[in-house]
């Protein structure tokens, strides 16, 4: 008797012990950090960010990103107001400069509604080094300007990577603000993965495209030093017939140019590029998708050319988040999750990042691709082949935040809010990569949400979150 009455405290206390912790299970963390409700307003076109260089000629808004598909080139961007010009570029190493060398480029324009563009240079240097500091001019013969960048080290499976985050910048004093913060924080990062959404012109009367250039100039101050890999978003689509704008991605696709054919694609929308220890898949969640379309054809032929060996970490970037439980966009990224998740986790992608959301959210590694119309499977559930989703459309754009959440919040998702800020993903060595976000409202190197991914190739092992403050 006595034995069976422990047995029945036992069980309760089982049971307890189960329902406290179904109930812990049931979502991740909303944070119970509390910003102010303003819309952040844009930087006036008179601000410091925007300021026009001096000089007859000018090069403007220098940009950078990978120029080739494993880091020995670099495609530099610019405009140059006045007059086209000269196309070339002139770069040598740091260690030697003794040795300059020039690269030729092509420049064009484009009219968009009443608006002509300047003289836009596109550039691709080739052959550089590996892990070496190059100082490059452009704007020759008249006023000209030096930069510099450092290319990546080989490609690599144990190469250490520092890659920033950022989605949705717009630019408001809050843009301003997590580009400062990026910039500053100690972490370092070499290689800007943007998500998507870069200048917002589009919120403007008649898509006013003086504000691409203001942008390009806001940017340049961290872009013509370090690639920044470009994902198109919806406010990329510039797509207006009203105003006899019926070419999608117009401004976005004369003046942001990405290898895209070092990867075999046959659209700047879609690409790969490898860089250190990671191979970086960019989707085109605005261009189509379906079965048979290039994106689908491109993408089915890519994945299985991932070399996990050469390259462990496989990162994918697109505009539209595939889970997101803000109210905002819900489910918006459902169509490309039904094409796409089932080959994310049959390729053990590692992680997906994405903007759109103007919030930060991080889910749990989740699937959902058992569902075929008939069998009612259709709730995400635990899953080590899948990726980490990552949400980070909170750049600061004028737009303001997304605030409202569904609730409860999903057990998918394991961190949420509605605060502007960067990421930043620190690779380690072929199993461990330590990604973190950090709040504008913090300093630059507090950590508002933090990871430790596990590689899904290498260690099939379940994460755990750290440093959640
Ligand atoms: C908006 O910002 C102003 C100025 O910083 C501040 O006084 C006000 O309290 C803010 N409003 C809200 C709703 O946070
Ligand atoms: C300059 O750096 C490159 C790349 O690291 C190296 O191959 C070369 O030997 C260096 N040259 C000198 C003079 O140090
Ligand atoms: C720079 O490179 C050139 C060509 O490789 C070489 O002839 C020259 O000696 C190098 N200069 C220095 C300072 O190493
Ligand atoms: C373009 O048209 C708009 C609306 O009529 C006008 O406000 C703007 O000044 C025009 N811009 C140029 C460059 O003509
Ligand atoms: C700009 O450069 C071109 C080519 O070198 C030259 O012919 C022209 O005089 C320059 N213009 C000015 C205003 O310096
Ligand atoms: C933007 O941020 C930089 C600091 O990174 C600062 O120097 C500049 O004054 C800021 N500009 C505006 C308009 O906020
Ligand atoms: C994968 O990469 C490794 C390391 O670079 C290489 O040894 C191996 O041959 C590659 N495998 C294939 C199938 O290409
Ligand atoms: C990989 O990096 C992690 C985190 O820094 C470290 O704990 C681990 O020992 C490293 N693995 C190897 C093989 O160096």
């Amino acid at each position: 008797m006595g034995f069976m009455r422990w047995d029945f405290v036992v069980l309760v206390l089982v049971l307890l012990i189960l329902s406290v912790a179904a109930e812990f299970c049931y979502g991740g963390r909303t944070s119970s950090f509390v910003r102010t409700a303003n819309l952040s307003l844009d930087m006036p076109v008179d601000s410091d960010v925007f300021l026009v260089p001096p000089g007859y000629n000018a090069p403007q808004q220098v940009h950078i990103t990978q120029g080739d598909h494993v880091g020995k080139g670099v495609l530099v961007s610019w405009v140059t107001p006045d007059e086209p010009g000269s196309n070339t570029v002139i770069y040598w190493a740091e260690n030697n400069t003794t040795l300059k060398k020039q690269a030729d480029g092509i420049v064009l324009t484009y009219n968009y509604f009443n608006y002509t563009s300047g003289y836009i240079h596109h550039c691709t240097i080739k052959g550089l080094e590996f892990d070496t500091k190059y100082y490059y001019e452009v704007g020759i013969g008249n006023t000209t300007r030096q930069f510099w960048f450092v290319t990546p080290p080989e490609v690599g499976p144990d190469v250490p990577y520092t890659f920033g985050l950022i989605g949705d910048l717009g630019q408001t004093y809050d843009s301003n603000r997590t580009l400062t913060h990026y910039e500053l924080n100690p972490a370092k990062g070499k290689t800007m993965l943007f998500v998507g959404d870069l200048s917002y012109a589009d919120d403007y009367p008649f898509h006013d495209n003086t504000r691409w250039d203001t942008w390009g100039r806001f940017t340049e101050r961290n872009a013509a030093y370090q690639p920044w890999i470009w994902t198109a978003g919806n406010h990329e689509l510039d797509f207006d017939p009203d105003i006899g704008e019926s070419i999608p991605f117009k401004p976005y696709e004369n003046r942001y140019h990405v290898p895209y054919e070092a990867s075999y694609s046959t659209s700047p929308f879609w690409y790969s590029i490898k860089r250190a220890s990671a191979y970086i898949i960019v989707m085109s969640s605005y261009s189509a998708y379906g079965k048979y379309t290039p994106q689908y054809k491109w993408l089915l032929n890519e994945f299985p050319k991932v070399n996990r060996t050469e390259t462990p970490w496989l990162i994918v970037l697109m505009h539209s988040p595939l889970y997101n439980s803000y109210v905002n966009h819900y489910m918006e990224g459902e169509t490309m999750r039904v094409m796409y998740e089932s080959w994310f986790v049959e390729y053990k992608v590692d992680v997906v990042f994405a903007g759109h959301v103007h919030a930060y959210e991080r889910s749990e590694r989740v699937s959902n691709v058992a569902y075929n119309i008939v069998n009612g499977l259709c709730t995400p559930i635990n899953d080590y082949s899948a990726p980490v989703y990552i949400t980070i459309g909170d750049g600061g754009n004028f737009e303001g935040l997304a605030t409202e959440m569904t609730e409860p919040q999903p057990s998918y998702s394991a961190y949420r809010e509605a605060s502007f800020g960067h990421g930043i993903l620190d690779i380690k060595n072929r199993t461990h990569a330590y990604f973190s976000w950090h709040r504008n409202q913090d300093g630059f190197a507090v950590e508002a949400d933090s990871v430790w991914l596990l590689n899904r190739y290498w260690n099939s092992l379940e994460e755990s979150s750290v440093a959640a403050l």
